[in-house]
Formats: C-alpha cells, sequence, structure tokens
C-alpha cells in the first residue's frame, strides 16, 4: 500500500545554552535555531551577537559563513564587533559632537578622537534579555535592552528590541524597534561579517558584490563623511553591476586611499521611499552561496574588513587576517547629525524608530 510521503516536523528551536559569565558576573546564554532547510543560527545574548550562521553550497555541504569567537573570552576582548548589534549610533561621529534640537552633544570618543559605534560601552557590549520563539515556518529570538540617561553621552533612557527571525524561505529578518524618553540620536546597524568560503577559510577579495547604489557618502581621511553624494560611476567604488571585490580595492583612488579600502557608506537606490529594497548581492562562484540584503534603511556600509589584522583569533583557532571578512551594514548615514541634508536620526518621545533588515541566503548554480 503507497503512503502518502510524512514530513517529520521540523525542530527548530535547537536549544539554549549558557555561554559564560562577564566579569561583572552577568550570565550570558546561547541560543540556537534552525530552519526546514538545515540552515543554522546561533546567538547569544550579549551584544546580540550572531555568532554562526550555518549555511549550504551547491553540493548541499555546510559551512558557517559568520566571523566569531568560540568563547565568551574572546568576544569580550573583541574590537571588531564581530556579529554584534550596534547603538545607540552606529559609525563614525566627528569628535563625538552633534547638536540635536539646539542641545549640544558630547558623546565617548573611542576613535582616534571619533565617537564610533556607540562608544566604549556601545550596545555589542551590554547582556541582553533573550527569548526564543517559534511559528509558523519560523524561529527566532526577541532581545531588549535599555540604555540609561547619559549612557556613553547620549541623552535620555532609550528601550531597544531587536528580533531576528529565519524562516523556511532562508530568509533571516532583522527588525529593530527602539523608543526614549527624551531627544536622542539612534541608528542601529547589525556587523555580522561574512565570508562565503567559510569563517577562517582565506579572503574575501573573490567575492562578488552588487550594490543597488549609483552614489556614495565620501570620506576624509579620518572616515567621517563630507557631506557630499557623489556618483559612483567611473569609480572603482560602482558595484551597479556585480563586480569582484579584488578587482579594483587596490586601484589608485583618492576615496580607497583615504579609507584603507572599501570602507564607505551607500546611498540605496529606492523606488520608493519606504518598504524593504533590496540593498546589496553578496555571491562566491566557487562555492555558489549567496547573501541577498533587502532593508528600509537609506544606506549600506560595505566595510572590506581592512581593520582585521590576525590577532583576532575566532572560531576553530583561526586568526582573522586582513580582508578574511566583510560587513554590509544597513544604516542612516554616518555622522548624520552633523549633515542636515542626510535625512535625521533623531528620535523623539512619544515616536518610534523601526527599521528592517532582511539576509536571503541563497544558493546559484
Ligand atoms: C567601520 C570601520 C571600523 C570597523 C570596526 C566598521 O563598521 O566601517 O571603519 O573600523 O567597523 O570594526
Amino acid at each position: 500500500m503507497m503512503h502518502p510521503p510524512t514530513h517529520a516536523p521540523v525542530r527548530r528551536l535547537l536549544g539554549s545554552a549558557p555561554f559564560g559569565t562577564t566579569p561583572t558576573g552577568q550570565a550570558v546564554d546561547q541560543i540556537e535555531i534552525t530552519n526546514a532547510g538545515g540552515i543554522r543560527l546561533s546567538v547569544l545574548s550579549y551584544g546580540g551577537v550572531i555568532r554562526t550562521i550555518h549555511v549550504p553550497d551547491r553540493d548541499g555541504t555546510f559551512a558557517d559563513v559568520a566571523l566569531g569567537y568560540d568563547t565568551l573570552e574572546g568576544y569580550l576582548s573583541d574590537t571588531a564587533y564581530l556579529g554584534a548589534i550596534v547603538g545607540r549610533v552606529a559609525n563614525r561621529v566627528a569628535a563625538g559632537r552633534m547638536t540635536v534640537d539646539g542641545r549640544e552633544l558630547t558623546l565617548a570618543q573611542n576613535a582616534d578622537g571619533n565617537h564610533l559605534h556607540g562608544g566604549v560601552r556601545g550596545f555589542d557590549k551590554a547582556v541582553w534579555s533573550m527569548q526564543r520563539f517559534e511559528r509558523d515556518g519560523a524561529a527566532g529570538v526577541v532581545l531588549t535592552h535599555v540604555s540609561p540617561d547619559g549612557d556613553e553621552g547620549y541623552p535620555g533612557t532609550l528601550r531597544a528590541e531587536v528580533t531576528y527571525t529565519l524562516d523556511d524561505a532562508d530568509q533571516l529578518r532583522v527588525d529593530y524597534v527602539a523608543t526614549a524618553d527624551a531627544v536622542t540620536p539612534v541608528n542601529l546597524t547589525q556587523h555580522s561579517y561574512f565570508n562565503l568560503h567559510g569563517a577562517g577559510h582565506g579572503d574575501v577579495l573573490d567575492h562578488e558584490l552588487t550594490l543597488a547604489a549609483s552614489r556614495f557618502t565620501p570620506v576624509n581621511d579620518a572616515f567621517i563623511p563630507t557631506g557630499e553624494l557623489r556618483a559612483v560611476q567611473g569609480t572603482p567604488l560602482d558595484f551597479t553591476s556585480p563586480h569582484v571585490i579584488g578587482e579594483r580595492i587596490g586601484a589608485d583612488d583618492e576615496q580607497l586611499r583615504s579609507a584603507l579600502g572599501y570602507d564607505h557608506n551607500f546611498v540605496i537606490d529606492r523606488s520608493e521611499e519606504n518598504g524593504l529594497a533590496l540593498a546589496a548581492r553578496l555571491y562566491e562562484p566557487r562555492s555558489g552561496r549567496g547573501v541577498d540584503v533587502y532593508t528600509t534603511e537609506p544606506g549600506i556600509q560595505f566595510y572590506s574588513g581592512n581593520f582585521l589584522d590576525g590577532r583576532a583569533i575566532g572560531k576553530g583557532a583561526q586568526p582573522y587576517r586582513y580582508r578574511t571578512g566583510l560587513a554590509l551594514e544597513t544604516q542612516h548615514f554616518p555622522d548624520a547629525p552633523n549633515h542636515p541634508e542626510f535625512p535625521s536620526i533623531v528620535l523623539r518621545p512619544g515616536a518610534e524608530y523601526r527599521s528592517s533588515t532582511i539576509y536571503h541566503f541563497v544558493v546559484r548554480p
């Protein structure tokens, strides 16, 4: 007698386990989730870090494509923001100074006199509350963090909630929500580094990148935007059609020299002002692994791992050397409050900050 095929229910929540304790005695947990196609993700309550992302190649062989560490100690001494949630304000703020509603703010200076990625103790170094959930065809975690008034120089108490959802269409969706009781800037991002060969397996110079961006925000030698929105056309920053990253990274170009490689915010070409738009396509031809990035944000920072220097010892005791991972950070433009012409990052009491990004993992023939 013929039986209809039976499908065992997918076990999406693989486990929750302690991952260590911070020097101040805070317990850190790790949650692992999966989907019907076998993609596996692990998330830490420390920094809301995405620690591992296992995805298949075109032959069905899985590799962990996210840079990260084996132990909490790795994350405690990390300076590269591997896999973390970054806030209150991602990227650089010139001299850590900005004026918001006539009020002058002085933020922590942690990068050559500038403010970078939320300061000395940004959201990447906080232990978040973490809860897992499962619903039809998807599983995920909800992370919450309360940043107190005065945190790294930021005014008001800010409540942030970040949800990671992995579904059976191989999409990892990141939803950010924040509210505050005083006027404050906010610009959150996710700082995962990808290496589609598998983390620790060579550099990313052979990855092919497409960016839906015909303009970018050029920077000075201190990595601070000049305020200009410049056309990429005719420059090595033109990724409007696919290019291998290593092809032009060494070109004699003023912007590549200033940023020591690719480390630029690209202005996403959107047909509509709101909603999710395709921002980036990353593809590694040997394995066939790819990731497409969609976002509601106006910008995306493409950072080619120029500061990785082998000192960070990653998973499996692999040193993360020069350009062995790249980040695609969806965001509002860097240093926005100091450039009134850039879209505003000011959040007011009673209003809600909302941002969403999807990483769609794909395999191409
Ligand atoms: C920035 C780099 C910075 C790095 C820190 C990136 O998001 O664009 O300039 O050095 O983060 O790991």
